[in-house]
């Protein structure tokens, strides 16, 4: 029978909580992105008789996509995430376009890049309102 040492025992021991620990921070480390993937079919429909879409220059986020309605009372819908990072958007009533508070990269109302770091458009969605019923879709 052999006897092994409180070093090797540590050094083993340790050695096994690692390897065992590493797939798990792989799996959990990975960044989230809230981007829904461009093969995935948008089809919902928000109110616009309250909340910010009731006003001009207001915008709600919504199933990955962010709804705005302009200054001049038209409404536009692009994913949310910045293709830069996958940070959340903003609307920029002002300048009718999108912001990305991260690095700071802005898109114009259809989602076509205007500034970096970000190279990729915003996906743009359909609009179609009936009523107070805004339908957003792809
Ligand atoms: S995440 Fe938007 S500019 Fe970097």
């Amino acid at each position: 029978m052999s006897n092994i040492s409180r070093k090797e025992f540590i050094e083993l021991t340790g050695l096994s909580l690692a390897v065992l620990l590493i797939p798990s921070c792989l799996s959990s480390c990975k960044k989230s992105n809230p981007t829904p993937s461009n093969n995935q079919t948008i089809d919902f429909t928000v109110s616009v008789s309250s909340g910010a879409l009731s006003q001009n220059g207001g915008y709600i986020v919504q199933n990955g996509v962010i709804v705005a309605r302009t200054n001049t009372g038209a409404f536009i819908a692009v994913a949310v995430a910045c293709t830069h990072e996958g940070t959340a958007v903003r609307y920029v009533a002002a300048s009718n376009s999108f912001s990305c508070p991260n690095h700071g990269a802005k898109f114009d109302a259809s989602g076509n890049v205007t500034a970096g770091p970000a190279t990729t458009a915003l996906k743009k969605y359909n609009t179609s309102l009936s009523g107070t019923d805004l339908r957003v879709y792809s």
